[in-house]
């Protein structure tokens, strides 16, 4: 059986950076339903012709979950060909799962498309591997998102697995994890880069000590990258002269 929905995942933000599969999925869509977090660069690759709906969930302005679950069933029930498509990749903290939980309850065929999350693509665009040999031999995606009824991250048991710890979804709370990470045995002058915007023409990367995070300005959305890998700034210089953004070393 064919898909009729296929969950997508954008990437990061630059439309270079989509699989080209999603890229072919776009071009043949009927519908594509969007989160807010999709770059304009992707949604500009959609046909005009297309149908463009935007269920992006913004302060203020919630969309419930079980919506956009009605929405692509009764959309795909209309017998559209509908692209889900999603920031980063669709079952990295995308709520994918709930998305394809619904199709399969339906009884609707979809297919998931991963792309390219923003975990590693977001330390990538600032210069930092997320694993490095000799440095960090693991690397930890965590949300920063505390939601009622789920368990807690516990920050002190991460801070002791001596890898990369990479948060998503974090600047709000980056007062407590830094707390936390430091309770738990993180050294406080350990490397940080709030990486803001990644792959777009928005991207800003500051850096910090974790110490020094919860003073630090940081905008959302950002990636966190906490471990010493986020002292590497592994990029030409020219792009980095170009680019206009200097990080300061850290010391
Ligand atoms: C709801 S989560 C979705 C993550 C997405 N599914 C992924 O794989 O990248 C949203 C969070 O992802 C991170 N994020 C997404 N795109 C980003 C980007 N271009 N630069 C930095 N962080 C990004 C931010 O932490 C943001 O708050």
């Amino acid at each position: 059986v064919s898909a009729s929905v296929w969950l997508v995942g954008a990437g990061p933000g630059d439309p270079d950076l989509l699989t080209v599969k999603a890229a072919r999925l776009l071009a043949e869509a009927d519908v594509v339903v969007h989160d807010a977090l999709v770059g304009d660069g992707v949604l500009a690759m959609v046909p005009a012709s297309t149908e463009l709906i935007d269920v992006g969930k913004r302060p203020g302005r919630p969309v419930p979950q079980e919506l956009i679950s009605t929405l692509l069933v009764t959309l795909a029930h209309d017998g559209k060909r509908v692209v889900r498509l999603k920031g980063g990749d669709p079952f990295v903290f995308g709520r994918g799962g709930e998305e394809a939980q619904a199709l399969l309850d339906a009884g609707i065929p979809f297919e998931v498309v991963p792309g390219i999350t923003s975990a590693i693509a977001a330390p990538a665009a600032a210069g930092v591997p997320v694993t490095h040999r000799g440095v960090a031999a693991s690397f930890t995606v965590v949300t920063g998102h505390r939601r009622a009824g789920e368990p807690d991250v516990d920050w002190r048991a991460l801070a002791r697995t001596g890898g990369t710890v990479v948060v998503l979804m974090g600047v709000a709370q980056r007062a407590t994890i830094a707390t936390e990470l430091i309770a738990g045995g993180l050294d406080p002058a350990t490397p940080v880069a709030a990486v803001h915007s990644a792959t777009t023409g928005d991207q800003v990367t500051v850096r910090c000590r974790l110490d020094e995070l919860a003073d630090t300005p940081v905008r959302s959305p950002a990636a966190l990258v906490i471990g010493a890998v986020a002292a590497l700034e592994l990029y030409a210089v020219s792009a980095r002269a170009s680019s206009g953004v200097l990080a300061p070393t850290i010391g």
